[in-house]
């Protein structure tokens, strides 16, 4: 019996690891021009470590984590705790007051597997630990946009601030309220959610909810001074970078070590899977951890399955763009004979042309045009051809039509040129 990978787990084989190099080397280089050191961490941790720095009710702990029960240990969901947990163990800050370190590694997270969405899933992560200036956040977020830059991948920045224990209760109490007068309307999660964790409900899905939470009150609008004034100076910092971002008052994320700044990279190519990368300030992680006091950190993580996607995405639209003009399909040897000089002609008139010299199946040739990125494709049966007939298909309206061969390259040339 034939064994395959697990449901959400995935090879990435030759012809596809080149790309992940190349997002790799891209992300190597800048981290070094940031001036990043790197640090690698193992996979197993153990389990309370997640517990406490993601948040018990949060959904990666309350479900998705591969826990071996019977040892308190889980693969790690994400990279931010483990770093933290080594940074503490080496006292990383002893060595250096700000720590600047990234990681790239798979994490696992028992979701149900979609485009862009796995259950061994790959991250670059990157976090400054030891500096509370605004700046760093501006320049983060920078590193992430100078990134996708050079990737050539086109995203949108969008921000929030989450507060910090002084203003967080306060507002947690004005949404809890407002959320209470709804909460008949409210999905089955957000129901649950409004007592455990009430500014998860700002981020659902549900269209309903959404509906629900349009006008909710803006955490922006209840922050203490310090965490306004922060908020402020990092979106001056954007501005003088020349980072283009915008506010997004209900992100909130999903895991629950955040205060002050979060942000998101967004993209509208790949369905439901939208964040190509996410992060924000913890500034009070680290002591949460058994660490020193007052040491704040920040960082982000970026999902390489998702810009390997992307960038996948974008070859074949390049491709297509690229594409022959117009691919002769036949079937059988006559068809073939007849479609040979025909190509010729076709190239001799300056149009790109393509034919199959395999005798592969209509099915396949049609798939070879699509690669091709085909504008056209001109379908040859060998018994239309005896009647004089072929169709001519195209592949943008998928509209056909069926033309006497006698008129075909007057009727090829007149289209195509
Ligand atoms: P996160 O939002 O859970 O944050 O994940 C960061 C990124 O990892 C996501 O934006 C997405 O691109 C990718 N990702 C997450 N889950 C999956 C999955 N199942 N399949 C494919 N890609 C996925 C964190 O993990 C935080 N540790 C980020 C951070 C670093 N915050 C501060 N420092």
């Amino acid at each position: 019996m034939k064994i395959s990978a697990l449901n959400g787990f995935k090879d990435i084989v030759p012809g596809e690891v080149e790309l992940w190099q190349h997002v790799e080397n891209v992300a190597r280089d800048i981290f070094a021009r940031f001036h990043f050191s790197e640090i690698r961490m193992p996979i197993l941790e153990k389990t309370d470590l997640f517990a406490r720095s993601i948040g018990e009710a949060t959904d990666i702990v309350e479900k998705e984590m591969y826990t071996f029960v019977d040892k308190q240990i889980t693969m790690r969901p994400e990279a931010t705790a483990s770093l933290l947990r080594a940074y503490i163990q080496h006292g990383l800050h002893v060595k250096k007051p700000v720590q600047r370190l990234f990681t790239i590694g798979p994490m696992f997270r028992h979701e149900r597997p979609q485009k862009g969405r796995l259950r061994q899933f790959h991250q670059m992560d990157v976090e400054v630990l030891g500096a509370a200036n605004p700046r760093v956040d501006a320049e983060l977020m920078g590193l992430g946009s100078m990134l996708m830059e050079e990737l050539g991948i086109s995203v949108s920045l969008e921000m929030n601030s989450l507060g910090c224990p002084v203003c967080r209760p306060g507002f947690r109490e004005t949404l809890l309220n407002f959320i209470n007068e709804r909460l008949e309307h409210l999905c089955d999660d957000c129901k649950r959610r409004s007592s455990t964790n009430p500014l998860r409900v700002l981020d659902c899905k549900n269209p309903k909810c959404r509906e629900q939470v349009e006008e909710a009150p803006s955490i922006q609008e209840h922050l203490c001074e310090d965490c306004d004034t922060h908020f402020a100076a990092v979106q001056k910092n954007l501005q003088q970078l020349g980072v283009q971002y915008s506010l997004n008052k209900f992100m909130v994320r999903g895991l629950d070590y955040y205060t002050r700044t979060t942000f998101e990279f967004i993209t509208e190519d790949l369905g439901a899977q939208a964040a190509v990368g996410a992060g924000g300030r913890y500034d009070g992680l680290i002591e949460q951890l058994g660490g020193p006091k007052n040491i704040p950190g920040i960082g982000f993580a970026l999902g390489m399955e998702r810009l390997v996607l992307l960038l996948q995405q974008q070859e074949q639209e390049q491709a297509a763009a690229s594409g022959v003009d117009i691919f002769i399909a036949g079937l059988g040897e006559k068809a073939s004979e007849f479609a040979f000089p025909l190509v010729h002609t076709l190239r001799l008139n300056k149009i790109v042309a393509a034919m199959d010299h395999e005798g592969r199946s209509l099915k396949s040739q049609m798939k070879q045009a699509n690669k091709a990125g085909a504008a056209w494709v001109l379908i040859v049966g060998e018994n239309e051809l005896e009647q004089g007939q072929v169709v001519l298909r195209n592949m943008e309206t998928k509209e056909q039509e069926e033309i006497t061969t006698s008129s075909l390259i007057d009727i090829l040339l007149e289209k195509l040129q």
